[in-house]
C-alpha cells in the first residue's frame, strides 16, 4: 500500500484531474495490473466515472433490480430540521441504486447493483460489545424499535467528487448508542461492516470494512442510523439492512451493512486510513480547501448530471455540526 501515490504517472498529474481521464487511466492501470496489488488506487475514481451500467453476472435484469418498489415499503416522519437551503433536486432513485461505492462487491461503482443482489440481509443481528452495557448479539428488530423512523434528505458528499442527494429513512444514532449505554470513560465507537465471502468477492483488500466515531459525533443528532431510503427498505447495495449516513463527513465514514459495535476507550483504526492515513483521516469531514492528492475538492458532481457545484465546509451542515470540531 504505500507505493500507492508514487506511481511516476501520478507524479506528473496535476492534482485536478478531470473526470473524463479517470476511466482510461483506470485501464491504464489495470492493463499494468496495477489495480490487482494495491486495490485503494481504484478508490481515488471508484465514484463516477464509468457511466455505463455494468451487468457482470446472469440475471442482472435492470428494470428489475433497479427498481426501488421491490423493496418493502416503510412509514416513516418527515423531519424537515436539516434541510439545506436552496434545495437540491433529489437524485432519482435508480442514480441511487445504480451508482455505490461497495468495495466488498467490487472496485467498479456500476457494478454493485448486480454483484450484491444475491447479499442475504435477512435475518440479521449485530453484536454489541467493548466499554458498554449491552453485550451480545441483537436482532434487527429490537434494534429498529430503539425510535420511529423519521425521513430526513440529507446531501452525501463522496470523497472522489460526485454527490447525491437522498430522502433516507432512519433515526438518529444517539438513540442507539444510548441504549446501549456506554461506560463514562468511552470515548469512541467503532463500526463493522458483514463480510459474505459468497457474494463480496473482491480479492484486492482485506475485509471486513470497519469505521469509527468520536462519541459526541455519534450522539449529534445528525448522524443516522439508516435502515431505507425513498420510502424503501435500503437495497443490498445501499448497505442493507442498517448503515450509517454522516452528511458532514465525506462519504467513506457512512459505514454499510453494520454488523457490529464496539465501544472504545480510544481512536480506533479506520479502513480507508490504514491504507492512506494522509488521505483518509480518522475525522474526514467535507473541506473544500483542502484537495485530494489527485483533484480539486472544491467542486462535485451531482450524480446523474453533468453540472458541477461549489463544495461546502462540512458539505453545508456547518451550522449544526462546526462547534465540534472547535477545541
Ligand atoms: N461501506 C462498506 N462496507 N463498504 C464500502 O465500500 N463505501 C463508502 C460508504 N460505505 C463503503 C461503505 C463510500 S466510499 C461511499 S461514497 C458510500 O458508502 C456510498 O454509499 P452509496 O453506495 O449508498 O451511495
Amino acid at each position: 500500500m504505500p507505493k500507492l501515490f508514487s506511481e511516476p504517472w501520478y507524479r506528473s498529474n496535476s492534482r485536478v484531474t478531470p473526470e473524463s481521464s479517470f476511466r482510461t487511466r483506470r485501464e491504464f492501470l489495470r492493463d499494468l495490473g496495477v489495480l490487482g496489488i494495491t486495490g485503494l488506487v481504484a478508490a481515488q475514481w471508484g465514484c463516477g466515472h464509468s457511466e455505463k451500467l455494468i451487468a457482470v453476472e446472469e440475471g442482472c435484469n435492470e428494470s428489475d433490480l433497479l427498481d426501488i418498489t421491490r423493496f418493502d415499503a416503510l412509514n416513516a416522519t418527515q423531519n424537515q430540521t436539516y434541510a439545506l437551503a436552496p434545495a437540491r433536486a433529489l437524485t432519482s432513485s435508480s442514480d441511487a441504486l445504480s451508482h455505490n461505492n461497495f468495495y466488498e462487491f467490487s472496485e467498479d461503482p456500476k457494478s454493485i447493483w448486480c454483484l450484491s443482489r444475491n447479499f442475504q440481509t435477512k435475518p440479521w443481528s449485530v453484536n454489541i460489545s467493548g466499554a458498554c452495557e449491552k453485550q451480545g448479539d441483537f436482532n434487527l428488530e429490537s434494534i429498529l424499535t430503539l425510535s420511529p423512523p423519521e425521513e430526513r434528505v440529507y446531501r452525501h458528499r463522496c470523497v472522489e467528487a460526485w454527490a447525491m442527494t437522498v430522502p433516507w429513512i432512519g433515526y438518529s444514532l444517539r438513540h442507539f448508542i444510548d441504549w446501549c449505554a456506554p461506560t463514562n470513560d468511552a470515548t469512541h465507537v467503532r463500526f463493522v461492516s458483514a463480510f459474505d465471502a459468497s457474494t463480496m468477492k473482491n480479492v484486492n483488500f482485506i475485509w471486513p470494512y470497519y469505521e469509527g466515531l468520536r462519541l459526541d459525533e455519534a450522539r449529534h443528532d445528525l448522524a443516522l442510523l439508516a435502515t431505507g431510503m425513498y420510502g424503501r427498505e435500503l437495497s443490498p447495495q445501499n448497505g442493507a439492512p442498517l448503515r450509517l449516513v454522516l452528511p458532514w463527513k465525506y462519504g467513506y465514514k457512512s459505514i454499510k451493512s453494520i454488523a457490529s459495535v464496539e465501544f472504545l476507550k480510544a481512536e480506533p483504526s479506520t479502513f480507508w486510513r490504514d491504507i492512506d492515513q494522509n488521505e483518509y483521516p480518522f475525522l474526514s469531514n467535507v473541506d473544500p480547501t483542502r484537495p485530494h492528492t489527485f483533484w480539486s475538492q472544491e467542486t462535485e458532481r451531482l450524480l446523474g448530471t453533468t453540472d458541477r457545484v461549489p463544495t461546502l465546509p462540512y458539505n453545508g451542515y456547518g451550522e449544526w455540526v462546526a462547534y465540534l470540531y472547535s477545541g
